[in-house]
């Protein structure tokens, strides 16, 4: 079967690595911005070309006589990808524009989560102005700041956090409010995780519950990040979370892909992302996604035991409701190396050099090759993930692994460590009293 991927970072590096460990021996395509050497190094063939450029990637798709397609970031899907490649014959993994909007578009998610009463909702408004917004966030005096469109993961502020003061969500949101519209909410306090499934339409099959890192420096410091790393426990929950928890987020999620169908007349089929906090209620929903995370895709893709292409088929037939979706029971660690400065003022065009990564998988992100060698593009550069029975054991795997990656780079020695966890879990007991 011939398979074409749309993106080049890390994420979709896993996601094809996943597809070709499937045991119907598929050729994978690819078409990405820059060359990925990890994605490369698995294709038969790949296109570089801007990943909105919809009509080249159908003519692409049509040329390479594509028979399934998997859409990996946000901006393709939120261009109408997926709808155009449909359209051509190729079924896709991620959803259609109609109901990709539960991403790229902040206001639409809360004002749908509304009218159909999706639990964990905050109390929030959606501005247009200054004035009346000002007044909204006097009234809650505890708020996050989030512009509408899409910002790449980085356009949200919480006040206790980058927002010091009222003062500075009301300038935030002036800002803000130049460029659209912006949704003020109720600030939750808790522990972020973040919960994924494949989704096809109306069955969705859920991977283990996963925490990222957004904080760029060690002990959840610096300026916020795409992710700097992220774990995931030996089972489906992480270490501050109760079984109800889970169970509760997952309901969420079966209600919003119900809701999703009766709102846009569309079924959503691809992954679906639930960025949860976990507070002393309960988990309240941050947002959705309509993809894999990146670093959490790193994570569970490596755990998947069913054949990957055989779960894409039953996605883009509606049948994954016959498909058990198992996974091992196994910790991972996922850590990022990023180019030093990053996010503010990273090293570009800095080379990066993998040295012996023992038991460690390694991912290439935003990096590019040129001449055998590799180099930063300004991102995150490379991910490495231990996977173990104990998340400190693939901690270990996954730190020996970045001390032989070399070049302009910097890592957060802390993500998956005991003294980090111990610290969530000793947050979630004392907000659960
Ligand atoms: N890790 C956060 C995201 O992918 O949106």
């Amino acid at each position: 079967m011939k398979i074409l991927l749309i993106g080049g970072g890390g994420r979709e590096h896993a996601i094809a690595e996943g597809i070709k460990k499937s045991k119907h021996n598929p050729v994978l395509y690819a078409l990405m911005a820059k060359k990925n050497p990890g994605i490369a190094a698995l294709c038969e063939d790949f296109l570089l070309e801007k990943e909105t450029e919809v009509a080249k990637i159908v003519e692409y798709a049509k040329a390479r006589n594509i028979e399934m397609a998997f859409v990996g970031p946000e901006a393709p899907l939120a261009a109408g990808v997926a709808d155009a490649l449909w359209e051509a014959g190729v079924p896709v993994v991620g959803p259609k524009k109609a109901c990709a909007v539960i991403e790229f578009d902040k206001a639409w998610a809360r004002n749908f989560m509304k009218k159909y009463g999706i639990e964990g909702c905050p109390a929030y408004e959606v501005f247009t102005e200054e004035a009346p917004a000002h007044v909204f966030i006097e009234k809650l005096g505890d708020v996050a700041v989030k512009p509408s469109g899409l910002t790449g993961g980085k356009g949200v502020k919480v006040m206790g956090d980058q927002l010091p003061d009222l003062k500075a969500a009301m300038e935030y949101t002036s800002e803000l409010l130049e460029k659209g519209p912006v949704v003020i909410e109720e600030r939750f306090i808790g522990e972020e995780f973040t919960l994924q499934a494949f989704v096809d339409g109306k069955n969705l099959a859920f991977f283990p519950a996963v925490q990222d890192h957004k904080r760029a420096y060690e002990g959840d410091l610096g300026p916020n990040t795409g992710g700097m790393g992220s774990y995931t426990d030996a089972g489906e929950i992480l270490p501050f979370m109760l079984s109800e928890d889970i169970e509760k987020a997952k309901k969420i999620m079966q209600h919003t892909v119900t809701a999703l169908h009766e709102e846009t007349g569309t079924g959503y089929q691809g992954i679906l992302y639930g960025q949860f906090i976990l507070t002393a209620n309960g988990p309240k929903v941050v947002e959705f996604n309509a993809r894999f995370g990146d670093p959490e895709a790193m994570n569970v893709i490596p755990l998947i035991e069913t054949d990957f292409i055989e779960i894409m088929s039953a996605v883009v037939k509606g049948t994954l409701g016959n498909l058990p979706v198992k996974f091992s029971r196994k910790a991972t660690v996922c850590k990022y190396a990023v180019p030093a400065g990053y996010p503010d003022n990273p090293e570009k065009d800095s080379e990066v050099i993998v040295g012996n990564i023992g038991e460690a998988s390694v991912y290439y992100a935003s990096v590019y090759e040129k001449e055998g060698k590799i180099y930063t593009t300004g991102s995150r550069a490379v991910a490495v993930v231990g996977c173990a029975e104990t998340i400190e054991a693939a901690e270990k795997i996954a730190q020996n692994a970045l001390e032989n990656i070399q070049g302009k780079l910097f890592f957060r020695k802390d993500i998956g460590t005991a003294g980090l966890i111990q610290k969530r879990i000793d947050h979630m007991k004392e907000l659960r009293g």
